[in-house]
């Protein structure tokens, strides 16, 4: 049982996470009596600014994401809050917040900052004899750009803290309706049986946005679709949705789990390539009855990054041989979704005639993630009524909405990190990506990366507002299959 943690020390504590996610989440988890009475919070950042100030700061933006602040609450929680102004990449920066965390035996450092700051901020709280297996560090996604910089991440990461103390988020994992993919294949008999290649013809998962990259283009269009989301948040869906049962929730058993799919999936190759991937990139068009610019005005200027990918991916192992993953993701498509679909194969044999034939459709299992939070399976039914020649077919959803089902007077959708903020309290990495998690998704990737530059295949125009390229249809139709809408 690790100990829990007395103290949280947020880097960039003044930035767009921290203000939009990290103090409500805290916020949120006092509310509902999740922080030990001693618990405090330490946030740091470059500006000089005294603790009152910074606190008033924290009570805005509580404000505008929880729609409002509890006075009691906020009373015990500003009473928890510090701030540490300094240059944190510095040992004499270290000097104050040393002071301020006394003797906090179990701290966390939560490094909301630019990637390009983790290895010199890791460096200086190892000078400081911060590190060591008591602390416990907390990473955001870009590791790295791809799996060299990752390793030279990790690599500085880890001369400080031990893998056990390091907590990679990928926000994915805390949300609740993606744990709940682990519930619905591990707690249910149901599915179990039917999860592999003879009975699965295919899988879709679509990650759709209606946002544009806006001024957010100078880290994006270093990055792009690919290197965004794919990289992290569809390959953890893929790897949920593909991995064997896992023999308990501890971290290593689900994360071994995860690393054993990423090693299977099938690299890219230059001449495979153009057939299974898709790369766009938007234009201007209409989006949610809006006009919207298209990125390269947002850029100000050409640019070859892809802000939509399609591609199609393999997993050479025995349950998932010949079902292939179709993976969608974009800015500025018509609406927000993020769906698994799980297309099972059609009956072997029907018996009913070739009038009912075009109505006899194969079952789907489709997981609505956001923003609707849906299961459904489709099921075939005889239609009612009467008709000459036979029964007529008709295929009906069962569907269980999770908001409805959930709906009493405390149900409240949770952010991400207050499920990951308390397990980093309490020392439990099971929804955190292990390093070897990381570089193996990067190696993957990268093999896509090299293989679209090979290929000279750069991005192809999609006007804002549509499903992406034509070549993104193309793609799955090639293997007579369709996007499910
Ligand atoms: C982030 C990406 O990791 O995830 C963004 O950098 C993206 O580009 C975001 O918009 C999507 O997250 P969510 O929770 O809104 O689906």
């Amino acid at each position: 049982q690790s100990p829990t943690a007395d103290v949280i020390v947020l880097f960039g504590g003044t930035g767009d996470l921290a203000q939009r996610m990290l103090f409500a989440s805290l916020y949120f988890l006092d509310a509902d009596g999740f922080l030990a009475d001693d618990f405090r919070v330490i946030a740091t950042a470059r500006a000089e600014m005294t603790a009152e100030a910074f606190a008033d700061q924290v009570h805005e933006s509580i404000k505008v994401r929880a729609g409002g602040v509890d006075a009691k609450v906020w009373k015990r929680f500003s009473a928890r809050l510090d701030y540490v102004g300094g240059d944190a990449t510095k040992p004499a920066g270290m000097v104050a917040l040393k002071k301020s965390l006394g003797d906090a035996k179990t701290p966390i450092f939560f490094l909301a900052l630019s990637p390009s700051l983790f290895a010199p901020v890791c460096a200086a709280l190892g000078e400081a004899g911060l590190g060591g297996p008591s602390s416990r560090i907390v990473l955001e996604k870009p590791i790295g750009r791809d799996l060299q910089s990752s390793i030279v991440i990790n690599d500085a990461v880890g001369a400080v803290f031990p893998e056990q103390s390091v907590f990679r988020i990928d926000h994915y994992l805390g949300k609740e309706t993606v744990q709940n993919l682990i519930a619905l294949r591990f707690a249910n008999t149901l599915f179990e049986p039917l999860w592999n290649n003879l009975t699965i013809d295919h899988v879709q998962i679509t990650v759709a946005e209606t946002e544009g990259v806006g001024d957010r283009w100078p880290y994006y269009d270093e990055y792009g679709a690919l290197r965004d989301m794919v990289q992290n948040h569809m390959l953890q869906l893929l790897c949920l949705v593909a991995m064997e049962p896992p023999s308990d929730m501890a971290p290593e058993s689900l994360r071994n789990e995860k690393v054993k799919v990423l090693r299977s999936l099938r690299p890219f190759t230059r001449a495979d390539v153009q057939s299974i991937s898709v790369r766009g990139q938007y234009t201007p068009g209409v989006v949610g009855g809006g006009s919207a610019a298209g990125y390269e005005s947002e850029r100000g200027q050409a640019s070859n990054t892809e802000t939509f990918v399609a591609l199609r991916a393999d997993i050479d192992n025995w349950r998932w041989a010949g079902v292939p993953f179709f993976l969608r993701t974009g800015k500025r498509l018509p609406e927000r979704r993020t769906q698994i679909a799980i297309q099972f194969k059609p009956v072997p044999h029907s018996i009913f005639g070739d009038h009912a034939k075009a109505d006899l459709v194969a079952n789907r299992l489709v997981i609505d993630l956001q923003p609707d939070e849906d299961i459904e399976l489709t099921l075939m039914n005889q239609a009612p009524g009467l008709t000459q020649g036979g029964m007529r077919l008709q295929s009906l959803p069962l569907s269980l909405s999770l908001l409805r089902a959930y709906s009493g007077p405390n149900a409240r959708r949770r952010i991400a990190y207050e499920r990951l903020l308390l397990d980093v309290m309490h020392g439990n990495g099971t929804l955190f990506v292990r390093r070897d998690e990381v570089e193996q998704a990067w190696t993957w990737i990268d093999g896509i990366e090299a293989a679209w530059a090979d290929s000279g295949m750069v991005p192809k125009p999609y006007a804002a507002g549509s499903w992406g390229p034509a070549g993104a249809f193309a793609l799955i139709e090639r293997s007579e299959r369709a996007w499910y809408d």
